[in-house]
């Protein structure tokens, strides 16, 4: 069974439109690298507000421990999200619309005090690192995650390198 939308899932991935999917999905598949099964769906601070303050507060009950929320344009999502449970939650901003994502990162970062969203950056590089961000909030009591976390590290030095060497043997 994919690791995906199961039941056992202790991430929640909610994005505001299935048009946010095919970059959400980055996210996804870095948590199932890590064996962590994950929840995702598409709920909208705008469009389904009642369904998403109900998916976010049942969540801690359900067995999630982190939160992935991602939106576009006037992005509320993580917002409302935060303000509707205590797991952390991550905030994604979308690119795309008429201000490539600026608007969407503003939106989502610039919380009020008292109700945070932990903000990565726009677009793909985003959606991976509040995925990294999730297996590092779930090492700090899993010794197993933390050991995959320390070789995806070793790993990321080692592609570098060889990438590098690549570059200069080409060159040479
Ligand atoms: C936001 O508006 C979504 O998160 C999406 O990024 C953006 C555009 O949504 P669609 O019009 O493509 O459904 O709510």
């Amino acid at each position: 069974m994919s690791e995906s939308n199961s039941s056992s899932a202790i991430v929640g991935i909610v994005m505001g439109s299935a048009s946010d999917a095919e970059v959400m999905k980055l996210c996804r598949d870095v948590l199932e690298e890590f064996g962590i099964p994950s929840e995702m769906r598409v709920m909208s601070a705008h469009r389904t507000p009642e369904q998403a303050i109900a998916w976010v507060s049942a969540a801690e009950a359900s067995g999630k421990k982190v939160l992935i929320a991602a939106a576009g344009l006037a992005a509320h999502l993580a917002g409302v999200s935060a303000a509707h449970t205590n797991l952390p939650v991550i905030g994604v901003p979308m690119g795309g619309g008429p201000l490539q994502g600026f608007d969407a990162l503003l939106s989502t970062v610039q919380m009020p005090k008292g109700t945070p969203v932990g903000t990565v950056g726009v677009g793909k590089a985003g959606a991976v690192n509040a995925a990294l961000f999730a297996v590092r909030i779930l090492a700090l009591s899993d010794a197993g995650l933390r050991e995959r976390l320390v070789a995806y590290g070793e790993k990321q030095v080692a592609d570098v390198l060889a990438s590098d060497k690549a570059l200069n043997d080409s060159l040479s």
